[in-house]
């Protein structure tokens, strides 16, 4: 009855708060192991076997966090928590982007990939990043389940109103059993010890809940084991209302601009001390002059003594939160000057908008891509980095 329900439901809701939170913690201890590996990267003297130790370890912490995020994202849309920034693409450019996204993992596998689309534009309005999230899993999926050598098509159709996606492949197929529940979560064909293959079984079940978030269906054939698949992805065609930008505006891209990577201060704010000090090293690495601290009120000090340019703010800190810091240097004389960068364990929408209202400038989610870090300071250094939300100017 009703009361089972419930008790189901609240059941399922403490699972997918813990899996939340079980993936934001997983990620906690990812930073200071990638801020380390890339500092070992750039040290000097290196033998080629230190040299293959490091992409090992690079190449595993990056698989690792592809999972959690993949875990954290199925949990955050189960509990309601994302949203969808939708905007107006074109389907070829949605594709494009999807295949180049993909394409190391089909050529690794050597398999052959055959692109077909539609002659006529077509417009979506969609989460551009969701849904390219959503193909490449199916196509990261068809190049994983496929022995080596093998092909996959990807094309796309018109059906009255929707457009049809299709990923297909040659690969091992799904068994008739397996079928109906390959889009539930942690569903996989082949548990067994000897499986090839990694991953946590969350892929398809984040397809689903983005495709259906978006007004869409998703639907699984295969004619059995070893006869290949086919994944048909269903989607609304936009309204053919004249639009301002019909192309996904691309990021731009910082031009590097010499002497803007040099001599910046740069206080660094993290109780995790292995993650201060790894990001601190890293930045000094790169040729800035750096301060650490491990708590929020002992950031605010620190500003004033030190007059930082750049400020990383990790949120839950003991004595003062980085919202609660970042208002205090806000507050300070010359303290709407300071570049705020809170970087975290969460990057929901919601702490986002949250982290924008403390006054940060900027918000980085853990652990950081030292690519982007660095981007980030060239552009601080030539003054281009975005208008500061919740300040004037
Ligand atoms: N293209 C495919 N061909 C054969 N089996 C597939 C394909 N895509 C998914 N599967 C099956 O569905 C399961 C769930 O897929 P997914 O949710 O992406 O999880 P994962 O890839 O991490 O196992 C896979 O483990 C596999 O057994
Ligand atoms: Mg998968």
């Amino acid at each position: 009855g009703g009361e089972n329900l419930g008790e189901a439901n609240t059941a399922d809701r403490s699972k997918d708060e813990f899996l939340a939170t079980l993936a934001h913690e997983l990620r906690n201890p990812l930073a200071p192991i990638r801020n380390a590996v890339e500092l070992l990267r750039r040290t000097a003297q290196q033998s080629s076997e230190i040299e293959r130790v490091q992409e090992i370890i690079g190449r595993q912490v990056g698989h690792m966090t592809r999972m959690i995020d993949d875990l954290l994202d199925v949990s955050r849309i189960t509990l309601g928590r994302i949203v969808l920034h939708k905007e107006r693409i074109r389907l070829d450019v949605l594709l494009q982007q999807s295949v180049e996204a993909a394409r190391p993992a089909i050529e690794a596998a050597r398999h052959e990939l055959t692109v077909s689309q539609l002659a006529e534009p077509v417009e979506l309005l969609v989460d551009v990043t969701r849904m390219s999230q959503v193909i490449v899993n199916l196509l990261d999926n068809s190049a994983k389940y496929t022995a080596p050598g093998g092909r996959i098509w990807l094309s796309a159709w018109r059906e009255g109103d929707e457009v049809v996606v299709s990923v297909r492949d040659t690969g091992e197929g799904i068994a008739p059993q397996l079928l109906p529940r390959v889009f539930d979560l942690f569903t996989q064909a082949d548990s067994t010890l000897e499986r090839r293959q990694g991953g946590l079984g969350i892929g398809l079940t984040l397809v689903e809940r983005l495709v259906k978030l978006h007004g869409g269906s998703v639907e699984a054939r295969s004619a059995g084991s070893g006869q290949g698949s086919e994944f048909l992805v269903s989607l609304p065609v936009a309204s053919s209302a004249p639009a301002d930008d019909p192309m996904h505006d691309p990021p731009r891209q910082a031009e590097a601009s010499p002497g803007a990577r040099h001599g910046r201060r740069i206080l660094v704010a993290d109780d995790n001390v292995d993650a201060a000090e790894s990001l601190s090293l890293l930045l000094q690495a790169s040729g800035h002059e750096i301060r650490t601290v491990y708590d929020g009120a002992a950031a605010v000090e620190e500003v004033q003594r030190f007059r930082p340019d750049v400020v990383f703010l990790d949120i839950g800190m003991p004595r003062m939160n980085g919202y609660d810091a970042a208002r205090a240097i806000r507050a300070l004389p010359g303290g709407r000057d300071v570049v705020l960068i809170a970087i975290t364990g969460w990057g929901q929408a919601e702490d986002r908008r949250k982290a924008a209202e403390a006054g940060f400038d900027h918000h980085l989610t853990k652990p950081a891509d030292p690519e982007v870090l660095h981007r980030l300071l060239e552009e601080v250094g030539t003054g281009r980095t975005a208008a500061r939300p919740g300040t004037a100017g």
